[in-house]
């Protein structure tokens, strides 16, 4: 895969500034309890760094990147969503128009892991229809406080895929997010073939 180029976008209130001037362009929302990882997990796919202090997201950050997919080009628009935020109307326009969700837990902690059910239920009040649901359980360089076998099995029962990641070393995070575009260009493709 080649990426073509990427750029971070603070964002303030409203829309992204930008359009994007790839053929497909998806939101991606990211979701979970605090200090579970979601700026870290971005911040490793975009511009392959780390951060070992914790500095709580305030409101949301989008960033894009852009891909290039057997020559198709795509974009993925990823709002991180502060834990914090805490007010349902407002979250509620965080998620709109969103395609895929990424619900990140902390192996280490396990009542973040407890709490992917209130993420999941939020993100159904909102945003259900042809969400494509990944559930990530970030951290595993760390020793694990919750076993691989219950992510696979809530994933499972909750219907999103299940993807154990890094950000601190990196494992399994270009994995997500390439499986993320793929997924998405393939629905998209999908269902534009089944229409001709
Ligand atoms: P909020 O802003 O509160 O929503 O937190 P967040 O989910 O965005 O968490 P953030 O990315 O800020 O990471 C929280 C803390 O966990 C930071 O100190 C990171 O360095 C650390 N961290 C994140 N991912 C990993 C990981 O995979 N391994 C290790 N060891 N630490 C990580």
């Amino acid at each position: 895969m080649l990426y073509v180029s990427y750029m971070h976008v603070r964002w303030i209130g409203g829309v992204p500034l930008r359009m994007s001037k790839a053929g497909f362009a998806f939101k991606v929302i990211l979701v979970g309890d605090p200090a579970v990882g979601k700026t870290a997990i971005i911040n490793r796919h975009v511009s392959s760094s780390f951060k070992e202090n914790y500095i709580p997201s305030l409101g949301t950050n989008i960033t894009s990147k852009d891909y290039d997919i057997d020559s198709r080009y795509v974009t993925l628009i990823i709002w991180d969503i502060a834990a914090q935020e805490r007010f349902d109307n407002v979250r509620s326009k965080y998620y709109t128009g969103a395609k895929a969700a990424i619900i990140v837990y902390d192996v280490t902690r396990p009542a973040t892991f407890d709490n992917v059910t209130f993420w999941f239920e939020d993100l159904k009040r909102f945003v259900m229809e042809n969400l494509q649901m990944t559930l990530i359980a970030n951290k595993i360089d760390l020793p694990a406080k919750v076993d691989s076998e219950a992510g696979k099995k809530l994933a499972s029962k909750i219907g999103a895929k299940f993807i154990e990641t890094s950000a601190k070393t990196g494992e399994n995070v270009e994995r997500l997010f390439q499986k993320l575009t793929r997924d998405l260009l393939g629905a998209v493709l999908g269902s534009s073939q089944e229409k001709e």
